[in-house]
């Protein structure tokens, strides 16, 4: 089993971190291809609990080597702060983590660029504000592109830089409202500081991840975001600019995608999605309906931004399509017990798109749009259901709820998560 994935099925925030912190233990290596510090991953322990938004899950494993791929977008003062945090909270950071050199960087001006772009009503997308689209904008475009790597060489990122910023203050002053300007040499200095923390943890990763390959190791992909949001495949353009499925793997960290053998695709037991875009099965039906209920007892509320997410039924249109794309072995529901002591729960097994019953997912934004939930209704639990640990001990509802979900995807259930501790879990 040389390597494994997990992703995320729906529009992120799946509680993958919490299966990558199980699986943590039996691989060698844990690595992010894709996103920057958009992304956020919860792990709690007992009564720790680590927020992690740039760094792999891995991290808080010290004898695992966490690996930064070339795929994720990088800001330095997140890289330092999160590390910090982690060391002043006893978790030891040092070789164990390591940052691909082609990484690309993230400065303000590709937050500033974003917050003005976003502060445009009708283009708004939703994002979590931390430059990470203008960041893959430049790397796609080749010319404004600054690599970690690069960091590391103070005359080429001083040229680099000196080049770059005129440029980005007459793209931010063409926004014309209230635009910052940029000084190039001093963000050379600024980032030539964090190059020195940097440094001892860059490397060339894909030969890292290759030679660890050859010589046994096991590596676990951990994705940011969910599928739903990936570039191609997502509900575009209200998607986040990289490749979350699987299929990033390859460019993202320089492994080949055969060496992946397994892919776990992760599930909440109902719908979330922060940002705009389009939301068949979304619930909004005020303070006393079962969408905010849910988002309580849930805790739905985006680790990066703390943004309240939207809620809704469990879409089974949109995770039949997500579970082809990522082609997922093995399915896990999370958040199980946050449906307790709801009398019916309804499942979403088709949509009506201008009058026609259809039961395949249209990732045009404008057309599912137009798609109303077809919605099949099953009964719900009243009991607490937190402290099962085999399914025997779930009621017989709640089994059933499990058994639908995965009769309708076609796939096995590897995890059914019953709360947020790593001992809340079921292994069926
Ligand atoms: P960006 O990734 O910040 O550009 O945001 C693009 C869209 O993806 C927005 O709707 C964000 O709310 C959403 N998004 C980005 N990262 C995450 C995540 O980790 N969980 C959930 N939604 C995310």
């Amino acid at each position: 089993m040389p390597a494994t994935c997990v992703v995320g099925l729906q529009w992120g925030d799946e509680a993958k971190g919490k299966i990558v912190d199980i699986l943590g233990d039996k691989h060698d290596f844990v690595v992010r291809y894709n996103g920057g510090a958009n992304a956020g991953h919860t792990v709690v322990w007992g009564d720790r609990k680590f927020a992690l938004s740039l760094l792999p899950t891995g991290v808080l494993k010290p004898h695992v080597k966490s690996v930064i791929g070339n795929g994720v977008v990088v800001y330095p003062p997140r890289f330092i702060e999160e590390v910090e945090k982690l060391r002043s909270g006893g978790v030891s950071v040092g070789a164990n983590l390591v940052v691909s050199e082609h990484a690309h960087t993230i400065f303000p001006y590709h937050m500033e660029e974003e917050r003005l772009a976003e502060a445009d009503g009708d283009g708004k997308i939703g994002t979590t504000g931390r430059g990470i689209g203008p960041c893959y904008q430049d790397k796609v475009g080749r010319r404004f592109g600054v690599r970690v790597g690069e960091l590391l060489h103070p005359k080429h990122l001083r040229e680099r830089l000196n080049y770059i910023v005129p440029f980005k203050n007459r793209i931010l002053a063409a926004f014309g409202i209230g635009a910052k300007a940029f000084d190039a040499n001093q963000l050379c200095d600024e980032y030539l500081g964090y190059a020195e923390f940097l440094k001892p943890h860059v490397a060339d990763t894909p030969k890292l991840l290759n030679d660890a390959l050859a010589a046994g190791k096991n590596i676990l992909f951990e994705a940011a975001q969910g599928s739903l949001l990936d570039i191609d495949h997502g509900t575009f353009p209200y998607v986040t600019s990289s490749s979350s499925l699987p299929s990033g793997i390859w460019p993202g960290s320089g492994v080949p995608a055969r060496a992946v053998s397994r892919i776990i695709g992760i599930l909440k037991a109902y719908t979330t999605r922060v940002g705009r875009g389009p939301f068949p099965t979304e619930l909004d039906d005020g303070p006393d309906g079962i969408g905010n209920r849910i988002r309580t007892i849930g805790r739905e509320f985006g680790t990066v931004t703390g943004r309240p997410r939207r809620v809704g039924w469990f879409d089974a249109v949109a995770a039949r399509y997500t579970a082809t794309l990522a082609d997922v072995d093995v399915i896990s529901i999370m958040l199980l017990d946050v449906l307790s002591g709801l009398k019916e729960l309804k499942i979403c097994t088709a949509y009506e798109l201008d009058g026609e019953r259809i039961t395949h997912f249209p990732s045009d934004s404008f057309r599912l749009e137009r798609c109303k939930p077809v919605l099949e209704t099953v009964p719900g639990w009243s009991e607490d259901i937190t402290t099962a640990r085999k399914l025997a001990d779930l009621p017989a509802a709640a089994r059933n709820y499990v058994d639908r979900i995965a009769g309708i995807l076609g796939k096995k259930v590897a995890f059914v998560s019953v709360g947020p501790d790593r001992d809340q879990t079921i292994v069926p």
